[in-house]
């Protein structure tokens, strides 16, 4: 694609592995709700936002809440997410990542922050990585989930750079679509056998240079 003139990363999954935190809370309040929630439900629930990610574990487990009733359940489940994700620190980071973010910094090409979820200020705090990024757009300021391209968009707006000379890394089916709708280069962290739709895909970030991007 050219040297990116900007870098727009996904959170959960690309710079840490919160799944299982995630998972934890979501399972324990499914055994509260006397039903199973296995790993590979999970999966469904990457890189969707907190209320349609408890709208998918109710379908799982058959039930109907109404709108207080699921406000409550989702308040439960953060309660303890948010519980385990204040011990985090920076040996959390995923391999590859701030060898990355530095190499970024040396070539003067800003990066964001494009996640869905509300608690990345948290997040980012714990593991030391707030004050290094130019933008933050988090679940707090979007108005439309991922496959929507606003927390993309958003985030070129505020580097003040075109769509089309950003380069997304993200490891959600949705995120891959939200960032290819933003019109921009979409790198697929994870498994190509899983995911569809991006411009390249690597296993770990450790895999990714700026030489890469600019081939
Ligand atoms: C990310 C994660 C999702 C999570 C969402 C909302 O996209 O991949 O699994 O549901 O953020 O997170 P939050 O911290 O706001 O509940
Ligand atoms: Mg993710």
């Amino acid at each position: 694609m050219g040297k990116p003139h900007a870098v727009i990363f996904d959170l959960d999954g690309v710079i840490v592995d919160t799944a299982k935190h995630h998972f934890q809370a979501w399972k324990q309040l499914a055994d509260e709700l006397g039903f199973n929630f296995t790993e590979e439900d999970n999966e469904r629930l990457k890189g969707v936002s907190r209320m349609d990610s408890l709208n998918i574990l109710l379908e799982i487990g058959g039930l109907n809440k109404s709108e207080s009733e699921k406000q409550e359940l989702a308040a439960r489940k953060n309660k303890r997410y948010v519980e385990a994700i204040s011990v985090m620190d920076e040996s959390e980071i995923l391999p590859g990542v701030l060898s990355f973010l530095q190499e970024l910094k040396e070539h003067n090409i800003p990066y964001a922050l494009g996640s869905a979820s509300k608690n990345a200020p948290l997040i980012l705090k714990q593991i030391g990585l707030y004050e290094k990024f130019n933008a933050i757009v988090d679940g707090n300021s979007i108005s439309q989930a991922k496959p929507d391209p606003e927390v993309f968009l958003r985030g070129a707006e505020e580097l003040s750079v075109a769509p089309g000379n950003c380069v997304v890394f993200e490891d959600a089916q949705s995120g891959i679509e939200a960032g290819k709708s933003a019109g921009m280069y979409v790198v697929g962290v994870g498994d190509p056998a899983i995911l569809e739709g991006a411009d390249e895909y690597i296993r770990t970030m450790e895999e990714m240079t700026v030489s890469r991007l600019e081939k």
